[in-house]
This record gives structure tokens, sequence and C-alpha cells, in this order.
């Protein structure tokens, strides 16, 4: 892999829980894969005081904390150490911006990193505009002297309006090919593993569409409530958070057409045509095809979980959904009349994302089952974790007559490679550095996933009639749920941790 070019990395909010849980991980990562530019600083930037070795020490243990690398040694710690340095920002000065720009140029004449310039915004999402907008007053925008890049984290603005403006402002300073807009799922290595099983292999395309796909499932669920993050969870929600942009990418993966290279346009262009194709859920229809949950407390293993309305900087009366499970359709020749369903939650069973394709029955039931149901055939995509690919197909029981049982047939992703799969965060601070944005999600890509979004948000402010039910923590959300699927007997499917299982009985 090829290494990128000298440059500063410099992080807004580096004292915040993203730089230390995961982008400083992410960058240790890469270092011991020696995927660093040869010479590179990392400057953090941010509203508290650290002297640059107050700062190390705080990052050190963030690595020993949140490092995914099995071996740590002193050594290896401070070799990356000494890469950090730190400064103190006023996000409202912009006279504060004038001693970065100082900072830059002398840690770029003392290190030799080339001139080059690398921003990335590890704040609260409402001082982008302001940090921006600073760091073009004083000049860091301009390319003149080296490359200048803007990293936004998510979420990009909190409705289409707002999304619109931010995107609006950031052009008249910046190009779209200077922004990079994260969305950390599409960093994970099974999500991008979505496009090579689809289009690496010529045995699902034929089946990949409306005539032998009954229907579409998308689940990514979290067993944790909502930690530290009340005061930014309780103004989004679940829909906001999750829906808008992870869920949505993932729908666009799963049903676009195949790109026609794998250039960043070739491949976020039909992810845009995906999502340009949703079929807006109508203020009316929200009630039937959108449900909405809110964990309440609850005793899980033993242990007393309090509900979302008693976390820390959660309104005592709080209507934030941390609950969502929608239907819509996607208007399009491949998926005409096919229903994808979607849902995501906070203190739910288990932690797991995944997609799972239901094959249309056979026409005609010959053969008797040993389970009551009918089952279709499955192809359950699984992001995290036990990450594989899992077919679910009927088989002849041993014995007289033709009685059929439903069986697995699974790979899982670990068995592929000897190495530990790379971290969201390590493959998209790589693309970054090397100048690849597939992986990001593009200002019209953002905007169209907002405008499918907004009318829901919508109804619900202005529907207060329409339930948000509550659910207790550990469970899998309201039972409501489970009435948006058409079809008699239907129910989503209730994953374990480990790939193979579903329903009640989970390995702990
Ligand atoms: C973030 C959301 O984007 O994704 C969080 O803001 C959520 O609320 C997280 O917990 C889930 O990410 P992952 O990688 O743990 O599935």
């Amino acid at each position: 892999m090829k290494k990128p070019d000298n440059l500063i990395l410099i992080i807004f909010g580096a004292s915040g829980d993203l730089a230390s849980r995961k982008l400083i991980p992410a960058l240790f990562s890469l270092k011991l894969q020696e995927l660093l530019p040869e010479k590179m600083m990392i400057l953090g930037a941010g509203r508290f005081h650290f002297t640059d070795e107050e700062f190390r020490e705080k990052m050190v243990e963030s690595i020993k904390s949140f490092s995914e690398e099995k071996e740590l040694d002193d050594q290896k710690t401070e070799s990356f150490a000494a890469l950090l340095s730190y400064i103190r920002v006023d996000y409202n000065d912009s006279r504060d911006f004038g001693e970065l720009k100082k900072k830059l140029y002398e840690v770029d004449k003392s290190h030799s990193t080339g001139g080059n310039y690398i921003f990335y915004m590890a704040t609260p999402p409402g001082v982008y505009k302001t940090i921006s907008e600073n760091l073009a007053g004083a000049g860091l925008a301009d390319q003149s002297e080296g490359f200048r890049i803007f990293i936004y984290e998510k979420p990009f603005g909190n409705d289409l309006e707002s999304a619109m403006n931010l995107n609006h402002i950031l052009h008249e300073m910046i190009g779209e090919d200077q922004i990079y807009r994260i969305d950390h799922y599409l960093g994970k290595e099974t999500v991008q593993n979505i496009l090579v099983t689809r289009f690496a292999n010529g045995i699902f395309e034929p089946l990949w569409n409306r005539n032998y796909i009954h229907r579409v499932e998308i689940t990514s669920s979290e067993s944790i409530g909502v930690e530290e993050r009340g005061s930014y969870y309780d103004s989004s929600g679940a829909l906001r958070d999750m829906v808008q942009n992870h869920l949505l990418q993932m729908t666009g993966l799963t049903a676009m057409e195949p790109p026609s290279s794998l250039e960043p346009d070739a491949v976020r262009n039909e992810i845009l045509k995906i999502l340009q194709s949703l079929q807006p859920v109508r203020e009316e229809d929200v009630p039937q095809q959108v449900i909405r949950g809110q964990y309440t407390g609850s005793l899980i293993r033993g242990e007393c979980v309090p509900g979302y309305r008693e976390e820390k900087d959660v309104a005592a009366d709080s209507m934030t959904e941390t609950y969502v499970a929608m239907k819509f359709f996607i208007n399009n020749w491949r998926w005409g009349g096919v229903p994808f369903y979607i849902r995501t939650g906070k203190r739910m069973p288990a932690r797991v994302t995944e997609i799972v394709i239901y094959f249309k029955r056979t026409p005609h039931h010959l053969f008797q089952r040993v389970e009551k149901v009918l089952t279709s055939n499955m192809l359950i995509i699984r992001i995290q974790p036990d990450e594989g690919i899992l077919f679910k197909f009927d088989m002849k029981e041993p014995g007289s007559g033709f009685k059929i049982k439903n069986v697995n047939m699974d790979f899982h992703y670990k068995d592929l490679a000897d190495t530990r799969v790379p971290s969201a965060y390590e493959r998209l601070l790589y693309d970054v550095m090397t100048g690849d944005s597939t992986l990001f999600a593009r200002n019209d890509e953002v905007e169209t996933a907002w405008k499918f979004i907004d009318p829901i948000q919508l109804a619900w402010k202005n529907n207060p009639e329409i339930k948000l039910y509550g659910y207790p923590a550990g469970t899998w959300g309201p039972s409501n749920a489970n009435e948006i699927i058409e079809g008699c007997g239907l129910d989503w499917r209730f994953p374990c941790k480990n790939l193979t299982d579903d329903s009640s009985f989970c390995e702990l």
C-alpha cells in the first residue's frame, strides 16, 4: 500500500471522546503498519489547556484503553507520542487561528511535513461553520503551498435546510474535492464487502431484484444506552443519528446498480440514485410505516439499567426516539414493490448490524416441513460482530418421506485472514491521506438523505399523538414494529451475536 504524502493532521476537539476512543488509536495502528506518511505531525487543537507533554500522556492513555493492537509496548507508544503536540484554540476567536497558522508554519519547517494540512472536525457539529470560516479567514484553506483537506464528522446538518446551508457556506470557501464527510460505517471492511459480494460473484446478480427477492431487512442494534452523550442524543434521536446516514448508506450499497468503475464518483453516483429513488413517506403514512420507541428502565442480567429519561443530560419528559423501525420502497425497475425494512435501536439484546435478503418462496409447496413455519431462502450479510455471510436453505431430513429442514451455510470473515480486521477509522483516515473519497458522503448524497428523513421528523413534530412506544431496556423494541412487516406470520429476524443463531436462544 502506498505511503501518503507528508502532512500535518490537525484535530479540533482533540481532548474529546471521538479523538481518544477512535482517531488516536486508529492513527497509532496506521503507524504500526507503517502507513503514515514518512514525515507527519499530529496537532491536537481545542478549547482546553494542555501542554504538549500533558496531551501526549493523555493520548497514550487512550491508546492503552482503546487500541485494538494486541502487543503494546512503551517503545511503540512513545515513538507515536513523539508525533503529537497541542495548541489551545478558542473556536470563536479569529486571532487564535492566526496563532494556529504560525504554529503550523513552524511545525512544518522543523519537521519538513511538506506544507500539507488536513483539518479534522471532531467537535460538536454546531462549531463546524465557525471553525471552517476562521480557518479560511486565516488563509488556511488556500492550496497554493500544499493541499488543504477538511474532514467533517456526522451529523452533517440536522435537517435538509441546515445541511444545505452548511454545504453552501463551505462551498464558498473550499471546493467539494477538499471536503470529506465521514460516515464511519462506510469504513467498515464488511460494509465494503457488500460491493464485493454483489459484484464479484456472478450468481447473485440475476437474483438481485424484484423477481426473486421478497423483502430486504437491515438491522443495526446496539446493547449500550446513550452513555455520556445524552445532551447530543436528546436533540438528535435514532432517526437522525443512525438512519439518515449509516442505514441509508447501507441501503444504497445493497440496492445500487453495478458502478461502471471503482472511481469515487462512479460508486457515489449509484448510491445517490438509490437515495433519489426512495419513495417519500407521506405524513399520513408515518404512523403505519415508521415505529418509534424509547427504552425504559429494566433489569438486564441482574443489573438495574436506567430508562432513557433517567439518563444524564436527557429531559425527564423527552420524546426523543431511541428506536426506529420503518418500511419503505425504492421506486425503480429493480426494486419496484419490494419492501425494505430497517430498524435501529439502543439498549437492545445484542450489538448486531446485518442485512437480510429474503428470497421469494417456491410457487408450489411439495414437501412437508419439520418446522411449522414456512421459511424462505435467506442471505444474511453480517456487518458486525462475527462478520460473515450466512445462507439459509432447505434440505431433506434423513429418513423416509420428504421432510425438509432449514439449514445453514456460513462463511466467517475471521477465517479469511489471520490478521486483525482494520477499524473503520483506520481505513477512512488512510483514505483521506491518500486522497481517495470513495467512502465519504458527497454533498448531494447527504442532502438527498435528509430530504427523505425530514418529512418523518416533521410528521412527529406536527402530530404529537403519533405514538412513542416504550420498550424495556434489553428487548428487541416495541412489538408494534412487527405489524409493519407485510405478510401473514412474517416477522423480523432476531439475531444473536454469533451469526448462525437467531431467535430466543443466544450465546451470552
Ligand atoms: C454513531 C452514532 O454514528 O454510530 C452512535 O452516533 C452509535 O450513536 C454509533 O453508537 C454506532 O457505531 P458502531 O460502529 O459501534 O456500530
